[in-house]
C-alpha cells in the first residue's frame, strides 16, 4: 500500500507552520473578510464552505506537489497555539522550477514581524528542501506592508505591470527570490 506523502511542518522562531485544518476554514474567512485585510487582493467575496472544500481537496497533499494547486499552511504562534494567519504557496504551471506565495496575517496579531518570519522560512524551504529555483510573490504597488515584508524577506522586484483594481489604476508588482 503506497501511503500518502508527509509535510513535516516548518519550525520557525516565533512560528509554526503546518498546514490548514478543515475546522479553521471559519476562522480564516472571518479575517480575510476584514476590509483592511481584503482591501488589495483578488478574492472578492470570502466564502467559508468554498474555503473548507479547498482545505478538505489538500489534506492529502503537500505543498508544490500539484503544478497550480494552493496550498494553504497556517501560521501557528509556538506560544500558545494561536492561529495568527495563513501563507498560500502553489507550483507555477508555466514554470515547474518555481513557486509562487501569497501572505496573510489576522489584524491583532500583525507589526509583529511574523509575516516577514513566515515568508523567510517558506522560501528557505522551498528553495532548499523542495530545491526549486525561485519563489515569488505577486502584490498591488500600493501595498505596502507586502512590499516591505518581500523585501525583508530577501525578495527582489523583477517586474511592474500596469493594472487596474477595484476600478482604479495601479500597478501589479512581482518580486522574486532565487535560490
Ligand atoms: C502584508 C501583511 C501579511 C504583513 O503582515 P505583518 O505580519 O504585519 O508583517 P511584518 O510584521 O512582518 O511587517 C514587516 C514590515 O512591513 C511593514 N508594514 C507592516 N504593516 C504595514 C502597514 N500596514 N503599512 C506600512 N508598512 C507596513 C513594516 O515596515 C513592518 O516592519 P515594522 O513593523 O518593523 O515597521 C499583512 O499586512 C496582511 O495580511 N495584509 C493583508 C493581506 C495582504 O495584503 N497580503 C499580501 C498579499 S501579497
Amino acid at each position: 500500500m503506497e501511503l500518502a506523502p508527509r509535510f513535516a511542518p516548518i519550525v520557525a522562531e516565533h512560528l509554526l507552520l503546518r498546514p490548514l485544518a478543515v475546522a479553521e476554514a471559519a476562522a480564516v474567512a472571518a479575517y480575510h473578510r476584514d476590509p483592511t485585510v481584503a482591501r488589495y487582493q483578488g478574492w472578492g467575496v470570502v466564502d467559508r464552505s468554498e474555503i473548507e472544500r479547498d482545505l478538505t481537496a489538500m489534506q492529502s497533499r503537500i505543498p508544490c506537489d500539484v503544478p497550480g494547486a494552493w496550498f494553504q499552511l497556517a501560521l501557528v504562534e509556538r506560544a500558545g497555539g494561536a492561529l495568527v494567519g495563513d501563507l498560500g504557496v502553489r507550483r507555477l504551471t508555466e514554470a515547474h522550477d518555481a513557486a509562487e506565495i501569497g501572505y496573510t496575517v489576522a489584524p491583532p496579531y500583525q507589526r509583529r514581524g511574523y509575516a516577514t518570519e513566515a515568508v523567510r522560512a517558506v522560501s528557505d524551504w522551498l528553495l532548499g528542501r523542495r530545491a526549486l529555483a525561485r519563489v515569488i510573490a505577486v502584490m498591488d504597488g500600493r501595498n505596502a506592508a507586502s512590499i516591505a515584508v518581500a523585501e525583508r524577506a530577501g525578495f527582489a522586484r523583477v517586474s511592474c505591470v500596469e493594472t487596474r483594481h477595484g476600478g482604479a489604476p495601479t500597478v501589479l508588482l512581482t518580486y522574486e527570490r532565487r535560490a
